[in-house]
């Protein structure tokens, strides 16, 4: 079959297949790119394999570009790499691989195009385009890569144990492509990776966070976890989730699996948010149930406090998965309010209520509303729009409340420094006591959020405590 090579791609490939010629190196564009290209999903790395030097090749490349690019030589992997408008090329030797069992690191020898196919993961990335005279544009696929990109399917090119246990990482990878493609994962490969799980063990955290962020943004992330789950290597990578499957049932009472609740409020959420960290704290928001869990003979199945279990669960799962500290808070904060705004949304609820939210939650209400709006997960589509309209109206009311009480970021008008200040007192318990009651105060609306009133409550609970003003 020939590739049909767009307008945007033909200059450049023939820029590449003319340096492969003038230096005799048989070269291919391989991997994701062809693969994306067939499925018009957009594309910007381009790996080009050559029979020979990629760093040779890179190079002539780079002088016949105008403007000439800089190549960016990665001596060590024997690779080499430029940047041509908003393409990411990176070339390198056709190669031959073999393994360790203690190691994703490979053997590496040079090789022909087919060795370079047979060590890649997936038939659909094993997929060839000839840059040379002789076959240009012909698309080289030995393993019917094409048929499996029809069909949607990911299966490897060689026995799947051997190409799991050769890189456990790719286990991932499947399910990240299945998810991100929406195509099933062979039978045979999916039982390899079964098979196969606890190899994951010798995957650095960084790559694992890399695909579970990957599967998360996509449209339906559950498909993902539900693939996770189901392989057995969520039990490795995230035990805390895995610890959520199962229905418990006492005196014909259970409760729901909040496990597939959780993969459901995260698909609620992919549709309302493309933000990572708002879709890791839907992921996260349950967390804290397993440990929580209690059977009350009077309420049934309870989770009391799960919020608040959750919340300090999150930054061992950070530290562990590598993800970036300057998320934890968010995330924590996020999972840590969840249950608020529920009981926000019944009736004769008093602003000062919806005040103290609109302060614990600062400039993260909306994301907080959205994690809660996605967090309904119930079958009937009655219940569905009465909740919505709850939250509705209750983000009406905040919008009310805050454009009076200005509270998304609000500093309340009495400081610590001006309690040392107006009592000569130094730093101390009774300072914070102070600076508390006065916010407290505003809060709950007992005084309003002005500078004389909050003086004026400072001077009293400062005198309920026996600190009276230094007069100068
Ligand atoms: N590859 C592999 N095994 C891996 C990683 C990559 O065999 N563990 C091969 C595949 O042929 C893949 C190519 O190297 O197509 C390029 O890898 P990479 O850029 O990581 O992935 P892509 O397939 O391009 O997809 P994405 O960019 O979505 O990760």
């Amino acid at each position: 079959m020939i590739f049909q090579i767009r307008d945007d791609e033909r200059k450049i490939f023939e820029v590449i297949g003319r340096a492969a010629g003038d230096l005799g190196f048989p070269t291919y564009v391989v991997g994701g790119y062809v693969r994306d290209r067939l499925l018009a999903r957009p594309s910007k790395d381009l790996d080009i394999v050559c029979v020979g030097s990629g760093i040779e090749l890179a190079k002539r490349v780079a002088n016949s570009l105008h403007p000439r690019s800089r190549v960016t030589v990665y001596k060590r992997f024997g690779t080499a790499a430029l940047k041509h408008r908003d393409l990411e090329i990176e070339f390198v030797g056709a190669r031959k691989e073999s393994y360790r069992s203690d190691s994703r690191k490979p053997t590496v020898e040079s090789g022909s195009l087919s060795d370079d196919q047979n060590r890649r993961d997936f038939t659909i990335n094993a997929l060839a385009i000839s840059l040379n005279d002789r076959d240009y544009g012909s698309i080289i696929d030995p393993f019917n890569g094409l048929e499996d990109l029809e069909a949607k399917r990911i299966v490897t090119p060689l026995e799947p144990g051997k190409t799991f246990s050769d890189d456990p990482l790719r286990m991932l990878r499947a399910i990240r492509f299945a998810t991100q493609l929406g195509f099933r994962i062979d039978p045979v490969t999916f039982q390899a990776i079964k098979d196969h799980r606890e190899r994951i063990k010798i995957i650095s955290w960084e790559r694992v966070a890399t695909e579970l962020n990957k599967i998360l943004l996509t449209a339906t992330p559950s498909v993902g976890l539900r693939l996770l789950d189901e392989s057995g290597l969520l039990g490795y990578i995230l035990p805390e989730l895995a610890a959520l499957r199962g229905v418990e049932s006492r005196n014909g009472r259970k409760h729901k699996d909040n496990f597939i609740h959780t993969t459901k409020v995260v698909d609620n959420l992919a549709d309302r948010s493309p933000d990572l960290w708002l879709r890791w704290a839907a992921l996260l928001h349950d967390i804290g149930k397993a440990k929580t869990k209690r059977w009350e003979s009077d309420a049934g199945w309870t989770f009391h406090a799960h919020d608040a279990v959750g919340e300090r669960m999150v930054p061992k799962i950070f530290r562990r998965l590598r993800l970036p500290n300057d998320k934890l808070k968010y995330v924590q904060k996020l999972v840590g309010l969840h249950q608020r705004p529920i009981s926000l949304t019944q009736e004769e609820i008093s602003d000062s209520a919806v005040r103290r939210i609109l302060f614990d939650a600062g400039e993260d209400i909306d994301d907080l509303m959205t994690l809660c709006e996605s967090d309904i997960t119930s079958k009937n589509p009655h219940k569905v729009r009465r909740y919505l309209e709850n939250y509705g109206r209750l983000r009406e009311r905040m919008r009310e409340i805050e454009e009076k009480d200005h509270l998304r970021n609000w500093q309340p008008p009495i400081s610590g420094e001006l309690i040392m200040e107006t009592f000569n007192i130094p730093p101390s318990r009774q300072v914070g006591q102070i600076k508390d009651a006065v916010r407290e105060a505003i809060l709950d609306g007992d005084i309003p959020n002005e500078y004389p009133a909050a003086f004026q409550k400072m001077l009293d609970v400062a005198a309920e405590l026996a600190i009276h003003p230094q007069v100068k």
